[in-house]
């Protein structure tokens, strides 16, 4: 199948050469790219800035902002049969981007947050009733009612939930919820490990298999 990802972070300027950002290091994500070309697969990988090399055999779009990762994903949607949605996307952006860089002063400064696009429930609610979205939820409490109430909002097919302690670390926890309500999981273990149990529940979720 054709499958788009999302990962890595995203950056939002506000001048020139500044910006916000997250802590993501998008392996997770690359490595889900990469176990799911191992699989077969034809994977696109719209990531966000990331130390990592482009994985063999998959077409890689680097992007910055959340909306190029938006205009990336929406240019190819349409030819995807699943979108997983694992960047760490920022959720607001400066309302201003200086084209210069601003120079510093003596008092305060006040940056204004404007919301960046949702890109996971743009492509939830863009899908064809052949299309599949996964979404993933970084909770640091009342996960599971966060992640469902996600699932929902986002119109998605499923959910990997994935604790904050898994930001930045090699190992971590994730659990599955299928639309419908089904959990499954936990899976554990280094993140080539998660990868492939991401791509099990996919895969489930693809051929309309139990979860
Ligand atoms: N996501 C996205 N675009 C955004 C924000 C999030 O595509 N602007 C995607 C993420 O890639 C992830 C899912 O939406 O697949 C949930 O992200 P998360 O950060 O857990 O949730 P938010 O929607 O940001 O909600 P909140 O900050 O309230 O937890």
């Amino acid at each position: 199948m054709n499958v788009l990802l999302t990962a890595g972070p995203t950056r939002e300027y506000f001048d020139t050469v500044r910006f916000i950002s997250n802590g993501s290091t998008g392996k997770l994500g690359y490595a889900i790219a990469r176990e799911f070309r191992q699989r077969g697969h034809a994977v696109t990988l719209v990531s966000g800035p990331t130390q990592l090399a482009d994985p063999d055999g998959v077409d890689v779009i680097r992007v910055e902002t959340a909306q190029e990762m938006l205009d990336a994903c929406m240019a190819r949607f349409d030819r995807m049969d699943l979108a997983v949605m694992t960047a760490a996307v920022c959720d607001y952006r400066p309302a201003e981007r200086s084209s210069r860089k601003v120079a510093k002063g003596s008092g305060p400064v006040q940056i204004e947050l404007v919301p960046n696009p949702d890109i996971c429930a743009i492509l939830g609610k863009a899908k064809r009733v052949d299309q599949r979205v996964i979404g993933f939820a970084m909770e640091d409490h009342d996960h599971r009612a966060h992640a469902e109430a996600k699932l929902r909002r986002k119109n998605c097919d499923g959910i990997v939930l994935n604790g904050v302690t898994n930001v930045a670390v090699d190992e971590g926890a994730v659990e599955f919820l299928a639309a419908g309500g089904a959990w499954s999981g936990p899976a554990t273990g280094r993140k080539d490990v998660l990868a492939a149990r991401v791509v099990d529940f996919a895969e489930r979720l693809v051929s309309g298999g139990a979860i």
